[in-house]
């Protein structure tokens, strides 16, 4: 069998992180600079349907046998197994490599699970459909993740801006313009899981003032997305504006994410709120394209740690790999 190679981007969400956890629509979009790349070919000194995986960035070497039972890679496994009809896997070599940070809210688990299921399936001839895909890639992230959403999985599956409701089909966004963002890592974050529980917690001691605080995210998502396929931007900027501050009665920003969203702002982006589950990571800025540079390297000034660049096209002229 010959060698196969399937790659997954990134994303951020633009719009209604956390809301979407309690049944608020939120918009995510892929970010193709960042890529993880698996690659799945025949391993013939390994005995009859033994896996062996290779991830030499994170520094992760194991076999299928050797994880333990609970692992979300055996998760995946079995799920495929079930999804190709097959009884086991053959014997394989998986090389997992990614340019996308880990726990940075740029969707890393999902998108490894996504390079995987997709390389594995083609690699045995039996390719999944996107849906497929998606599903068994929202269960891996469960095992990964808790309780997520299944924004993470439905981007990166799909590859464009989603608007997404948990436990609906997710509805594709045709953007009407391109949009440059600048993306700033505010430094580590407690996981997802953490920030998400945080939430919950705060939500249950104050049930109306949280669920009136997502509500007003659930709308700010709605008006976003009509923006969006319409055209007119920079119209975007007091959305972003208004949903951080609502994310920051939730208490999910940090004084990192602060600094950074303020010093987007005051060196010329046109909006900017934290992306993600918050406590750090990443923040993203709304930014006229001709200074996206400048921005970026007035973020790094303040204390990012890293910055990434991304231009969401229209489908038409979409020349995402
Ligand atoms: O931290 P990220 O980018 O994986 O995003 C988490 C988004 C949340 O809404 C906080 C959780 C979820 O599962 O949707």
């Amino acid at each position: 069998m010959p060698a196969v190679t399937a790659s997954a981007p990134g994303k951020v969400i633009l719009f209604g992180e956390h809301a979407v956890v309690y049944g608020q629509p939120a918009i995510a979009a892929p970010v193709t600079g960042v890529k993880v790349k698996v690659i799945v070919q025949a391993d013939p000194l390994q005995p009859s349907g033994n896996i062996r995986i290779e991830s030499p960035a994170i520094n992760f070497h194991a076999t299928r046998t050797e994880l333990p039972e609970q692992h979300p890679l055996n998760t995946l496994f079995q799920l495929l197994e079930q999804a190709l009809q097959i009884s086991r896997l053959p014997a394989m070599k998986i090389s997992i490599n990614s340019t996308l940070p880990a726990g940075a809210g740029m969707g890393s688990s999902a998108a490894v699970s996504i390079a995987m299921i997709r390389a594995i399936s083609q690699f045995v001839g039996l390719p999944l459909e996107n849906e497929q895909v998606n599903k068994i890639a929202y269960e891996v992230e469960k095992a990964f993740h808790g309780t997520p959403s299944g924004i993470d999985n439905t981007v990166i599956t799909y590859q464009m801006p989603i608007y997404y409701v948990r436990n609906q089909r997710p509805e594709l966004i045709h953007l009407k313009d391109s949009i440059t963002l600048v993306i700033a890592n505010a430094g580590e974050a407690p996981s997802t899981a953490a920030m998400v529980a945080g939430v919950r917690q705060r939500w249950q001691q104050q049930p109306q003032y949280y669920e009136q605080i997502f509500h007003r995210i659930g709308r700010i998502v709605q008006s976003a997305r009509k923006i969006l396929e319409e055209g007119d931007w920079l119209a975007l900027a007091p959305l972003m504006e208004e949903n951080h501050q609502l994310l920051q009665s939730m208490g999910v920003s940090s004084p990192a994410l602060d600094t950074l969203v303020k010093a987007s702002l005051q060196s010329g982006a046109y909006g900017a709120k934290l992306t993600g589950g918050g406590g750090g990571g990443n923040i993203i800025a709304l930014v006229p394209p001709e200074q996206a540079g400048q921005i970026a390297q007035r973020l790094l000034n303040e204390g990012a740690f890293h910055t990434w660049l991304t231009t969401l096209r229209p489908l038409k002229e979409d020349d995402q790999s």
